[in-house]
């Protein structure tokens, strides 16, 4: 992660300019005062940079969950705050880098929105769910030029990684999304996938809950798969593969194909490894029987006007609202020169969504962006205006 280990944090007078980076305000955590967040916009991206100044370091570095898609931008922000508040920095692993030519030349790199807007208009997708080294991918992609590959990845090295690659091959029927791949599968339109990877997924014996594989994961893969479209699943943990099977089998109109040892065309970093240590790989590939309905998704995140005084506001802060189907966590208050911020985390409930709202003269709003167009947070949203307003 890009950082600054600086010796001293001095606040800017906000908003602030340098060029084409802005400051815009600061919030501080309402419940510690070791962590503020500057909220910056760069060519029309708006993230927050976080301050962290523990006893025996401070940091300035990048919010997680408003990081924008250019590790140059972040770059950028960093040593443009440090310049004009006169930081002295201490060491870095920031550089006055020149531009990465292959993620400038690339058009593959997709956001969210990019998605959630309007879905490619194509009638044959074949989606890779963490494709860590892209070994697969870029040969299934190479190998189907008429098709059309999403790679979904959250590990920002091996996006990179790809994104070279795909610029160095001149690939151009291969699309890459920095995003949990979980939620982005309530985006994609019904019946038009023919085939969806998951290849040696993290088991999480110990955290079920960030698995990939799931009963929702499963349901919405089965809605976007095409009839006799597959999904595949490759492992070597016996108890992910146990697992898997027992979800799987709950499900009607689908057959399940189960193999052990079996080769495949590509072998991955992951797979050679376990092949040295002699360890078994199962595969469970589920083959979809069902038409579904198309994808509806109806309402917005409007709020109404806000009933809550500064106070309860802040109250708020560590606290959950569960309800049947969602629930809403209010992580952290921010306190804003003019106003008032939570971090929230809502939605389902084993992949939730996490984000900040802003409160500032009666008026509610998501901040920097909208939530994910799902149902799942269209529900949440609901149940969050309702708490927002007593
Ligand atoms: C063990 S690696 C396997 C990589 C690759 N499929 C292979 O076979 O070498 C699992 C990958 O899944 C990614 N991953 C985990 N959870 C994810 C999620 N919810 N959405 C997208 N990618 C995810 C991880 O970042 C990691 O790169």
């Amino acid at each position: 992660m890009p950082h600054l280990h600086i010796k001293k944090f001095k606040k800017l007078e906000f908003p602030h300019s340098n060029g084409d980076v802005n400051f815009n305000f600061i919030a501080s955590n309402a419940n510690r005062d070791d962590e503020k967040l500057i909220s910056t916009t760069i060519e029309d991206e708006d993230f927050f940079l976080l301050v962290r100044e523990d006893e025996d370091k401070k940091l300035l570095k990048t919010d997680k969950l408003t990081r924008p898609s250019s590790t140059q931008k972040i770059h950028n922000a960093l040593l443009s705050y440090a310049k004009e508040a006169k930081l002295e920095v201490l060491d870095s692993n920031v550089h006055h880098s020149i531009k990465n030519i292959h993620l400038e030349e690339v058009n593959s790199l997709k956001n969210i929105k990019f998605f959630a807007d309007k879905f490619p208009d194509t009638d044959d997708v074949r989606i890779e769910v963490g494709f860590g080294s892209g070994r697969h991918i870029l040969h299934q992609a190479k190998e189907n030029p008429d098709i059309l590959f999403i790679g979904i990845e959250i590990h920002r090295p091996s996006i990179e990684q790809v994104l070279k690659q795909i610029n160095i091959q001149k690939i151009d029927n291969l699309m890459i999304l920095d995003y949990d791949a979980r939620l982005f599968m309530e985006l994609i339109p019904s019946n038009i996938v023919s085939k969806i990877y998951v290849h040696f997924p993290v088991p999480w014996d110990k955290k079920e809950h960030r698995r990939v594989i799931s009963t929702s994961f499963i349901e919405e893969s089965q809605r976007v798969l095409k009839v006799d479209g597959r999904l595949e699943l490759r492992t070597d943990s016996e108890n992910y593969y146990a697992y898997s099977y027992e979800t799987f089998i709950n499900f009607p109109k689908i057959s399940l194909e189960i193999k052990k040892n079996r080769d495949i065309v590509i072998s991955s970093k992951y797979e050679d490894r376990w092949k040295k240590q002699e360890k078994n790989i199962y595969d469970v590939t589920m083959i979809n029987e069902l038409y579904s309905y198309e994808l509806e998704i109806d309402g917005d995140f409007e709020f109404s006007k806000f009933l809550l005084s500064s106070v309860e506001l802040l109250k708020l802060s560590g606290s959950t609202k569960k309800y049947d189907e969602t629930f809403i966590h209010f992580e952290r208050a921010y306190i804003l020169d003019d106003g008032i911020m939570l971090r929230i985390s809502m939605g389902s409930f084993n992949k939730p969504e996490h984000l900040y709202v802003i409160v500032r003269d009666k008026n509610i709003s998501y901040y920097p962006k909208l939530p994910l167009k799902s149902k799942s947070n269209l529900l949440a949203h609901k149940f969050l205006n309702g708490v927002l307003n007593g």
